[in-house]
């Protein structure tokens, strides 16, 4: 145990690091988590990050069925212990099978995409101090650049628009978010039933906690933490990679 800066004890944090997807969108010919950056993996480089914002005493991977020995090859030399989990259909269900592995003794838990590769141990230490100080939900977040239009689409994805949502409040939401431990498990119970399809699933954590009603508190993301999706966003990682 040890103190927390809102004066209690703290119980520990365990950060839960999903990497069970495919890739689809990204099509290469291996699990995204595996494709490379500067030779080394988009799973190797989240969970460093992980490690070095010096939060986290466990990290839980989540990995694609009949990769876990690939994964432990590569996931071998990290300065905190890690654990492997075949993850499930959809993210939602990859987490709750991480979850799952996780004891009443922690307190706090970090949920935290493969994909979100160069999400900067910065990050990782705002979303983490903001739980400790007492927020139970806390995920990270930017502004969007797009005009964003809510549009009555059709089967091919077109149609006429319903309205212009107000840009200024809006937030594309990225990870890691962040959880008291007890209310990441009771939402995900309750959106159990949701779990196995696609189409259902949550996309976000934040997302099941926000169905019990719960407060979800947004800090200031980074833009290292864009989600790595298709071909382009592996260039612009390699760019800031590059940077000085
Ligand atoms: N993920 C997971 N289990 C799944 C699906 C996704 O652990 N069943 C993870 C991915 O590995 C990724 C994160 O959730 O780190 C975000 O998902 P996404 O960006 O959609 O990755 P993929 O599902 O791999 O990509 P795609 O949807 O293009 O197939
Ligand atoms: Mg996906």
């Amino acid at each position: 145990m040890s103190a927390n800066p809102a004066g209690g004890a703290t119980r520990g944090c365990v950060a839960i690091l999903t990497a069970a997807g495919s890739g689809t969108r990204l099509g290469a010919e291996q699990p995204k988590a595996l494709v490379e950056l500067r030779g080394e993996s988009l799973v190797v480089h989240a969970a460093r990050r992980l490690a070095d914002s010096g939060c986290v005493e466990r990290i839980i991977v989540t990995h694609p069925e009949g990769e876990a020995e690939r994964f432990a090859a590569i996931l071998d030399s990290s300065r905190v212990p890690i654990e492997l989990v075949p993850g499930g259909a959809t993210r939602q269900s990859s987490v709750a099978a991480a979850l799952a592995r996780i004891d009443d003794d922690v307190d706090v838990v970090l949920v935290h995409d493969a994909a979100r590769a160069l999400a900067p141990p910065e990050l990782v230490r705002r979303v983490y101090e903001a739980v400790r100080q007492g927020r139970r939900a806390v995920v990270p977040g930017l502004p969007v650049s797009d005009t964003i239009k809510r549009v009555a689409v059709d089967g091919a994805g077109e149609g006429p628009v319903v309205a212009t949502v107000d840009r200024a409040t809006l937030r594309a939401i990225q990870t890691p978010q962040g959880f008291d431990r007890a209310l990441l498990a009771r939402a995900h119970e309750a959106g159990a039933a949701r779990a196995a399809q696609e189409g259902d699933a949550a996309t976000d954590d934040a997302g099941l906690v926000e169905a019990l009603g719960e407060e979800v508190w947004v800090v200031t993301g980074k833009e290292e933490a864009r989600k790595i999706t298709v071909p382009a966003d592996l260039l612009l990682a390699e760019a800031l990679l590059s940077r000085p």
